[in-house]
């Protein structure tokens, strides 16, 4: 039965980003002692977690009189972190150009036209690395143009110390693990260093994808490329997300669990279900950090892992 709740009343949507819910998974747990909760970030206004850093980045440069209204910002995104700047700048009165590979889902460009961001495309086969080389050329040939650069921007990652974890800690007191996907590396950094200040035997545990391998959303720092933001003291494991498991992970969150979630957040599960193998007691928290939506044209869900593989790896090469 549907108990009646408190019903939040905002004067904006920007005022309904954050306090997702969290969810627990007990098709998903290895033993009785071990609990997985999920966080739902796609429970954001823009379905997914970036709509934290994206508020978060603007309103700091705001703070900092870097920007004013009718300036562009320009950012280089494979996508979630693009679909929340043009909401937040839309909002705010601020024009927004995404540079982004050539090779992400539909879903996502036609997201971005529809809050009217313009969009620049880099070649897909030079991947994420090769859209932040384009945008910051831009950034540099138009001294006029901000670019936030989340890769960077400490309020990135203070986005979640201030908000992500904070409320993990309210809905699960007793958390003893945090996973989630590694992309800037902001979620893990954020919600890791406000963990452990909490409790410093908190274990925080990164998923990468395989080198090589796709997974839409997340990188291997050994590609080459370290975000300034990162800092590896924060974070006590590093484990490797295989496509195909991420990718079945996905598919049996929405057929034992009723989660409609994006194929990080398998991604993500899969080493929760790990980690909680090896361990006697444990309350996992991992993060999920788009829903499904946007990776329904690979038709995972009724066509399967082969498909969606082929679909997405004419998306994103790594
Ligand atoms: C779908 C998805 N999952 C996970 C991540 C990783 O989050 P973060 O950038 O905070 O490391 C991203 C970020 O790019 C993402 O788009």
């Amino acid at each position: 039965m549907l108990t009646p709740a408190r019903t939040q009343r905002f004067g904006s949507i920007l005022d309904a980003i954050g306090n997702t819910p969290l969810v627990e998974l007990k098709h998903f747990s290895p033993k009785e002692g071990v609990r997985i909760f999920a966080k739902l970030e796609g429970q954001n206004p823009t379905g997914s977690v970036k709509d934290r850093i994206a508020l978060a980045m603007v309103e700091q440069a705001e703070r900092d009189r870097l920007i004013s209204p009718g300036q562009v910002i320009i950012e280089p995104t494979s996508g979630n972190t693009g679909i929340s700047m043009a909401m937040v700048c839309k909002l705010k009165g601020y024009r927004f150009t995404a540079v982004m590979p050539a090779n992400v889902s539909g879903e996502r460009s036609e997201l971005l036209r529809a809050f009217g961001a313009e969009i620049v495309l880099t070649d897909g086969k030079k991947g994420s690395n090769g859209a932040i080389e384009v945008a910051q050329g831009l950034a540099a040939e138009h001294p006029d143009y901000y670019m936030p650069y989340q890769y960077g921007n400490p309020a990135n990652p203070q986005a979640h110390y201030d908000g992500t974890a904070p409320e993990i800690l309210d809905a699960v007191p007793d958390v003893t693990h945090f996973v989630a996907g590694l992309g800037t590396s902001g979620t893990l950094m954020g919600v890791s260093r406000r963990l452990k200040e909490h409790d410093e035997r908190i274990q925080v545990i990164a998923g990468e994808p395989d080198l090589g391998d796709l997974v839409q959303g997340l990188r291997n720092l050994d590609e080459g490329f370290v975000p300034p933001i990162f800092d590896q003291t924060l974070l006590d494991k590093k484990l490797d997300v295989r496509s195909d498991n991420g990718l079945r992970f996905t598919q049996e969150l929405l057929w034992r669990e009723g989660i409609f979630a994006g194929v990080s957040s398998g991604g993500a599960l899969s080493i929760a279900v790990k980690v909680g193998q090896a361990l006697d007691q444990a309350n996992i928290v991992v993060l999920f950090a788009d829903g499904g939506w946007k990776y329904l044209s690979t038709k995972l869900w009724t066509r399967g892992i082969d498909e969606a593989t082929e679909a997405l790896s004419d998306q994103l090469l790594w």
